[in-house]
């Protein structure tokens, strides 16, 4: 067993002090500080106890990624920190789909969602059974499947993307042919994204949004630009196209973090949910944010006191199951996706066969 470390509540207040954004959800006193730091150490001591893991999506309150978290990122980083990790346990806080990406990887390990809103519109917006269907529909495309998906959703394509590496995977398959799901936003900034790197591809997608990022416009860049000249933009790719168009840099979170910390500007707008402006204001207090953030339900449902009951006492629909028949086909799309990610071109074999 390890040796637990624990927090004072000044440590915390000192990582948590600049954030400013998403109302008073992710807003600090040194008060509330001395008021959260019990249940931070009582996780830290927990987590040794159990020999447990916590990998935390950046998107999720700032008290969870600065107190307790050993990992936290995107979902491509999470998925691979899941590969690596020897503990017996993963707690993973952010939507159920990432903590089934996990389980999908590691059969022998508890994976625990301590998430009290289970979903994400994307994943949601997909069967297993749609999926077959399009397959009769289009039987000569390749199946992309967004990471945003249920494992029996995953078990039916053949590669998985992330943000991160959508476009690189969908441009090194070699089949012309794609159906991409099930963002069609996505779909959208995939098909211009191809076109203005010269692939010539035909790609088709299924009509999913994410409830977040569908909501920035052109307008709201226009707005920022006008007040704030120097400001660098920063998109999803689950944003729409015109907002695509109009960014000075389109990533995955982890991406538009790190373009945010190369950068010699001073002034950004981050087209996300609001945890990716936290990190920001946390991490880098000599940049600024302008304009405004819009939070995730879903990620935001996680909370302190649900993650010390998942280490003592998960319920049953907080540990992740996922029957071996799905879990081995949608290794494959995960296999796939992690083998095109490190350059090399795995042989396609469909998932379902
Ligand atoms: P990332 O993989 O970029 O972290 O995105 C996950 C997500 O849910 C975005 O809405
Ligand atoms: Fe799902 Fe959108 Fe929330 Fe990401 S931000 S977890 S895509 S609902």
């Amino acid at each position: 067993m390890s040796v637990a470390i624990q927090m004072t509540a000044k440590d915390l207040y000192h990582r948590l002090r600049n954030i400013r954004v998403g109302g008073s959800v992710c807003q600090y006193s040194l008060k509330k500080c001395e008021e959260l730091i019990p249940v931070v150490n009582e996780i830290l001591r927990l987590k040794a106890e159990k020999n447990a893991v916590i990998l935390v999506h950046s998107y999720v309150t700032p008290e969870i990624v600065y107190g307790v978290a050993d990992f936290v990122g995107d979902s491509y980083k999470l998925s691979k920190d899941a590969i690596n990790t020897s503990a017996k346990v993963i707690v993973f806080v952010a939507v159920r789909f990432m903590g089934e990406t996990a389980k999908i990887l590691n059969p022998d390990k508890e994976v625990l969602v301590p998430a009290r809103e289970q979903g994400c519109t994307l994943a949601d917006c997909v069967t297993a059974a749609d999926v077959r269907r399009m397959r009769e529909k289009y039987p000569d495309h390749t199946f992309v499947c967004y990471v945003n998906t249920t494992a029996e959703v995953k078990a039916e394509c053949d590669v998985c993307v992330t943000s991160a590496n959508v476009y690189k995977i969908v441009e090194a398959i070699p089949n012309d042919k794609i159906y991409f799901l099930p963002d069609k936003f996505m779909g959208i900034n995939l098909v211009n994204e191809m076109s203005r790197r010269g692939i010539d591809k035909t790609i088709h997608f299924w009509s999913g949004s994410c409830y977040v990022h569908e909501e920035y416009t052109r307008e709201q860049i226009f707005k920022i630009r006008s007040e704030y000249p120097e400001a660098k933009i920063i998109s999803h790719p689950e944003c729409n196209a015109d907002v695509v168009a109009n960014s000075d840099f389109v990533g995955g979170t982890e991406q538009m973090l790190d373009y945010m910390r190369k950068s010699p500007a001073r002034q950004f707008l981050m087209l996300t949910e609001c945890g990716l402006s936290s990190r920001l204001q946390s991490e880098f207090p000599d940049k600024e944010l302008v304009g405004s953030c819009t939070l995730c339900k879903y990620m935001k449902s996680n909370a302190l006191e649900d993650i010390r009951r998942v280490l003592t006492s998960p319920r049953p629909a907080e540990r992740v199951e996922i029957a071996e028949g799905v879990r081995v086909r949608a290794q494959k799309s995960l296999e796939a996706m992690f083998r095109y990610a490190q350059g090399e071109v795995p042989a396609v074999v469909r998932a379902c066969e």
